[in-house]
C-alpha cells in the first residue's frame, strides 16, 4: 500500500513481558534521561516503542484526537480502549494510562476501583493522576494495593477551570513553595516518578535535586530526570495552539494535507487508479477435453507392468 514501514505487530503485556517496569523507571533517578511521549494508537505505538522508555495514554487524547476544548470530557472507556491499542502495538516501553477527570478525585476507594479496572482490562503497567498534597493519600492507597502511580504536578490541565487557564506555575514565591511541597508529598506517598508541567525552569531544577524519584518535565527544565511531550505537538499534527515548550520535529499535518490534495486531484482528473492499481481479467486457461473410455483403457494397458 505504501513505502512507510509497517510497525511490527506486538503481543500485549503479560507478567513475563520484557517491558520496562515502573521500578525500572524509578531506578533511572539521576541516570540517563527517561524518554517519555504520549501515544494513543497501535500503529503509532509500533513506531515509537523502539525509541522511548515510557508511553503515556494521556488525556490530551480528548484534545488532539477528539477535538475537545479541554481534557475534561475524556471517559474511562476512551482511556481503556486507547490503552489496549497502545499495549497491542508496543513491546518494550512502560505503558501508563492517564486517569481521566472525575475517575479518581472523589475518594481513594473510587480511585482504586477505576485504576484497578484500567490495569485489569488493559494490562498496562501503571496509572498517572494529577495532584500534589491533595492526592497524596490516594497515591499511597493505590501504591499499597499494587497500583504504580506516576504523579503530575505544576500545571494541572484537569484543574484548568479552578486555576483560570493554562498558566505557568511557580512564578511567585508562594506558588514555587506550593509546587515544591506537592513534589515532596507525592514522592513520600510512593509515586514511582512525577511529571512536572509548565513551571519555571529553576523550580523544576531544584525539585529534581530535592526529591529521590525521577522528575519528568514538560515545559519545565532539561535538568529533569526525563522529558515527556505530546506526540501530535512535535509531529505537527495538532494545530489549535503550540505551547512555547514545543519543538517541531516534523510537519506531518502538512504532509497529510499535501498527500490527500494530490490524491483528490488525481481522482478528479481520472489519473487514479492507474494501470498498476487495477485488477486485470483472469487469462482464459485452455479447456481440458474429457478422455473417452477407449483412450483411458489404452493408457492403463500401457502403464501396466509387464511380466
Ligand atoms: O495528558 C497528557 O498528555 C499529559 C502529558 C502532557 C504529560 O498529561
Amino acid at each position: 500500500m505504501s513505502t512507510v514501514p509497517t510497525p511490527p505487530r506486538r503481543s500485549g503485556g503479560t507478567a513475563m513481558s520484557s517491558r520496562l517496569s515502573p521500578r525500572d523507571i524509578a531506578a533511572r533517578k539521576g541516570q540517563d534521561p527517561v524518554v517519555c511521549i504520549t501515544c494513543y494508537s497501535a500503529p503509532m505505538a509500533g513506531f515509537m516503542d523502539p525509541h522511548v522508555d515510557l508511553l503515556l495514554i494521556g488525556d490530551t487524547l480528548g484534545m488532539v484526537l477528539y477535538g475537545m476544548d479541554s481534557t475534561l470530557g475524556v471517559t474511562l472507556d476512551m482511556t481503556i480502549n486507547h490503552t489496549k491499542a497502545v499495549m497491542r502495538g508496543s513491546a518494550r516501553a512502560c505503558v501508563i494510562a492517564d486517569m481521566p477527570f472525575g475517575s479518581y478525585q472523589a475518594s481513594p476507594q473510587d480511585a482504586f476501583r477505576a485504576c484497578a479496572r484500567v490495569m485489569a482490562e488493559t494490562g498496562c503497567s501503571g496509572v498517572k493522576l494529577e495532584g500534589g498534597i491533595e492526592m497524596a493519600e490516594t497515591i499511597a492507597y493505590l501504591v499499597e494495593r499494587g497500583i504504580p502511580v506516576l504523579a503530575h504536578i505544576g500545571l494541572k490541565p484537569q484543574s484548568v477551570n479552578v486555576v483560570g487557564g493554562f498558566r505557568v506555575q511557580g512564578r511567585t514565591r508562594a506558588q514555587a513553595r506550593a509546587v515544591q511541597a506537592d513534589a515532596k508529598a507525592v514522592a513520600a506517598a510512593g509515586a514511582f516518578a512525577v511529571v512536572i508541567e509548565g513551571v519555571v525552569e529553576n523550580l523544576a531544577r531544584s525539585i529534581t535535586q530535592a526529591i529521590d524519584i525521577p522528575t519528568i518535565g514538560i515545559g519545565a527544565s532539561a535538568a529533569c530526570d526525563g522529558q515527556i511531550i505530546v506526540a501530535e505537538d512535535i509531529l505537527g499534527l495538532f494545530g489549535s495552539f503550540t505551547p512555547k515548550f514545543v519543538k517541531r520535529y516534523a510537519e506531518l499535518g502538512r504532509a497529510v494535507s499535501d498527500a490527500v490534495g494530490e490524491y483528490a486531484s488525481d481522482v478528479r482528473r481520472r489519473r487514479f487508479p492507474g494501470p498498476d492499481h487495477v485488477y486485470g481479467s483472469t487469462k482464459a486457461k485452455p479447456s481440458r477435453r474429457k478422455k473417452t473410455t477407449r483412450e483411458k483403457t489404452k493408457r492403463k494397458k500401457a502403464t501396466r507392468p509387464r511380466r
